[in-house]
């Protein structure tokens, strides 16, 4: 364990990639994983497990639960709650104070299973401020999910959806998609971007 006089708190059991700078006040716990040319920003925590690509930011006073898979090129904006076991792919957005919860019932005492399901979030998709995402819904390819949407529902691809309940209310322009503009040799239409971030 490295605790700096910044306080930053790194775990001696992350592995951290060449180029990423981790900001004053920052944990990260044991089993992180997190590729190059990361920012982790300031008071952000990366509890155990989770998983970063490269080029990516995880925001200031963000928090990821652990066992989280977060592709590279993603940005998470400031103070984004990111709870276990959420699969977020490559160049993904979102921007501040999303929230995502991975339980429906809230057990708390109660006699019956807790049953954590993640949510996951496809390559290019864009979340904007203030967004609310339940338990096992999909977020397609490229869709943009507008602010203050709570996402009860599978959102399907190239999709733009807001409301509580978050309804689809048109589609992404075919410029603004960003897995098909960018790397077309390398996704076939409607196949999420490579997200390579084995240890
Ligand atoms: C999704 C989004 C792009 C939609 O914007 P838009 O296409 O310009 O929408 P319009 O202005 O054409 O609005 C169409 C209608 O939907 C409503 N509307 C737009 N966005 C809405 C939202 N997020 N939630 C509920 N209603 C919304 C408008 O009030 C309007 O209703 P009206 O026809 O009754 O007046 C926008 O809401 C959004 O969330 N932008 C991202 C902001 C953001 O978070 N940026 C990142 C900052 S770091």
């Amino acid at each position: 364990m490295a605790f700096f006089s910044d306080g930053r708190w790194v775990s001696d059991g992350a592995k951290i990639g060449e180029g990423t700078i981790v900001q004053a006040g920052a944990v990260i716990e044991d089993d992180c994983v997190i590729g190059r040319n990361c920012r982790i920003g300031y008071h952000a925590v990366l509890r155990r497990g989770t998983r970063i690509g490269d080029n990516s930011i995880f925001g200031t006073l963000s928090a990821s639960e652990g066992w989280n898979m977060i592709g590279s090129h993603v940005t998470i904006h400031s103070q984004c709650h990111i709870t276990e076991d959420v699969k977020i792919e490559d160049w993904v957005f979102i921007a501040p104070f999303f929230c995502g919860a991975n339980t429906m019932r809230i057990v708390h005492g109660r006699d019956y299973p807790l049953v954590k399901e993640g949510y996951t979030i496809k390559s290019g998709a864009r979340i904007a401020i203030g967004v609310n995402v339940l338990p096992a819904v999909t977020i397609g390819l490229d869709a943009l999910i507008g602010a203050g949407a709570v996402v009860t529902r599978d959102i399907p691809d190239y999709a733009i959806a807001f409301g509580s309940p978050a309804k689809v209310v048109g589609k992404v322009p075919e410029d603004e998609r960003l897995c098909v503009r960018i790397l077309p040799q390398q996704t076939e239409h409607g196949r999420s971007l490579r997200v390579d971030i084995s240890p």
